[in-house]
């Protein structure tokens, strides 16, 4: 894969607009919400550990995965004072565990790097296979609207201190495809060097998942608003997707 690789690095520098402490607050809003105490808690797709670090300062044990090396290894730097946690290079669309979790997360649009269907009920039966009943699986999309209309075919540029980036997107309607071209140049000892990365992610309609969901025999399934407990509407650019793996 020829994304989170060298950005791995500057991953947490360009992400320091987005308040994970209020994320988190909103994980456990909704943990209250669904009456779920969790004890053991597996996320995937952790990245660079944002989130993990407070999952390890609130539950027993912790297992957080992700498939960029890269990523790990940052996260490794800011997760090994904690013992209560284990960090794993897998994929989410076959991981194999051996215990079972009575939470699992997947946070900031990981989901959509899931690119075809088939795949994602594939992640979505094994997440389901991984969780003890009563288990809730939390995740959240960029939806469909904002890949399709906000992202797609648009360019950003951004010009930070030491850090300069250009953003293009395409989006492919025919494969709901948005393909992210990013180019970085990095400043160093006032000489800038140059990398590249493209991203692909999948735009899926709030019903695809919910179908997926469904079928992995998941119940209860909730699709709320960016940050909120409304449901989703058309419009909405985050849905923060709820589904219960039911009781015996
Ligand atoms: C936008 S980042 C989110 C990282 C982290 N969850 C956060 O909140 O900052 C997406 C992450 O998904 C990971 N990823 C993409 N496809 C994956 C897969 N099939 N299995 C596991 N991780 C994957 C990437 O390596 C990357 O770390």
């Amino acid at each position: 894969m020829s994304s989170y690789r060298e950005f791995a690095k500057l991953y947490d520098d360009l992400m320091n607009d987005v308040d994970y402490e209020k994320w988190f607050k909103y994980i456990k809003k909704i943990l209250m919400k669904h009456n779920c105490t969790p004890k053991n808690v597996l996320e995937m797709a952790c990245g660079t550990g944002n989130i993990t670090e407070y999952l390890c300062d609130e539950v027993n044990s912790v297992t957080c995965f992700d498939l960029s090396e890269e990523m790990l290894s940052v996260a490794y730097d800011k997760l090994r004072k904690f013992k209560n946690v284990k960090i794993l290079n897998q994929n989410m669309i076959d991981f194999h565990l051996n215990g079972k979790y009575d939470l699992i997360l997947c946070a900031c649009d990981s989901i959509n790097y899931i690119l075809n269907y088939k795949d994602l009920q594939k992640v979505f039966v094994n997440v389901y296979n991984h969780l003890n009943h009563g288990g809730l699986f939390i995740f959240d999309i960029n939806s469909y609207y904002k890949l399709s209309n906000i992202i797609g075919n648009n360019t950003f540029v951004e010009d930070r201190e030491d850090i300069f980036y250009v953003w293009e997107n395409y989006f492919d309607y025919e494969l709901s495809l948005c393909e992210f071209y990013l180019t970085f140049f990095v400043e160093n000892e006032g000489a800038y060097t140059r990398f590249d990365e493209n991203h692909t992610q999948r735009a899926y309609k709030l019903e695809e998942i919910t179908l997926a969901l469904e079928k992995a025999n998941f119940s209860d399934i909730k699709a709320y608003d960016g940050f909120t407990f409304n449901n989703a509407i058309p419009e909405s650019e985050r849905i923060n997707f709820v589904a219960l793996k039911a009781e015996k």
